[in-house]
């Protein structure tokens, strides 16, 4: 857990971590799958990488992007994270389009899910049980527990062969795609963004491991292959 004076400190060395891993992939000529999240901190992220990398078109060959959650709603529709990713980011960077997998917010949930599990499929590496192995899945961490679109109340015990679901948020209703607890467990790095004195309660209970907490889909993120890495500033890590 590393806590930092404020949540811009947290976005700035998260965005040298993000390099740095980006730039050792690149020295092994290897492309790093990384799932982004939506909400507030890793917008904070994208500007810092966009200032920091905007000019280094090499850098963004060597990385492969996709994401965690989207919302069902069309890519200019404020409420997308691939809209904000876009513009805070990816519309001031050089990146291959083939490195840019979004979910198809706009089309038929059902129709959408499967269509975004294929993808990954195709171009993430999977292990002996056919579940995609992310290099990196960076998540946010909501209030009541939820992160990516996996909401208390959601179906986290998925088959295997499930990649993603069609989630829906428990106070809007609005439909959202998630990787599913499977997918995300199974990443060779899982790293919680998480930001805000209101996100003190629920990092508390998960990181010691409270009652509170065990329904909350967050605290199941228990990676197989990786210790769950928090970057928090003092507000949210006011334990
Ligand atoms: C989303 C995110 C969601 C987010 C948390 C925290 O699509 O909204 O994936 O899981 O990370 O809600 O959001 P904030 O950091 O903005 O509080």
């Amino acid at each position: 857990m590393k806590i930092y004076q404020s949540a811009q400190i947290l976005a700035d060395e998260f965005a040298k971590e993000f390099v740095a891993a980006i730039k050792h992939g690149a020295s092994e000529n290897r492309k790093l799958s990384i799932a982004l999240s939506g909400g507030s901190t890793p917008k904070m992220v994208f500007n810092i990488l966009a200032e920091r990398c905007g000019e280094d078109s090499d850098f963004w060959n060597f990385a492969d992007l996709y994401w965690g959650d989207e919302r069902c709603v069309a890519p200019d529709d404020p409420e997308s994270n691939y809209g904000a990713a876009y513009d805070l980011l990816l519309s001031k960077i050089t990146i291959p389009s083939e490195n840019i997998h979004r979910v198809r917010g706009e089309d038929p949930p059902e129709k959408e899910v499967k269509r975004y599990a294929d993808v990954i499929l195709k171009n993430v590496a999977a292990d002996s049980n056919n579940i995609p192995v992310f290099d990196w899945i960076i998540l946010g961490l909501g209030t009541d527990g939820h992160t990516a679109s996996l909401f208390p109340g959601t179906r986290l015990i998925t088959p295997p062969e499930e990649i993603c679901i069609v989630a829906e948020h428990p106070q809007t209703g609005q439909k959202r795609i998630s990787l599913t607890l499977n997918v995300i467990n199974n990443a060779k790095r899982v790293s919680f963004l998480v930001s805000g004195a209101d996100k003190a309660k629920v990092v508390d209970e998960i990181i010691n491991k409270k009652p509170e907490s065990f329904n909350y889909p967050a605290a199941k993120v228990s990676p197989a292959r990786c210790v769950v890495e928090w970057f928090l500033d003092e507000g949210a890590g006011r334990i």
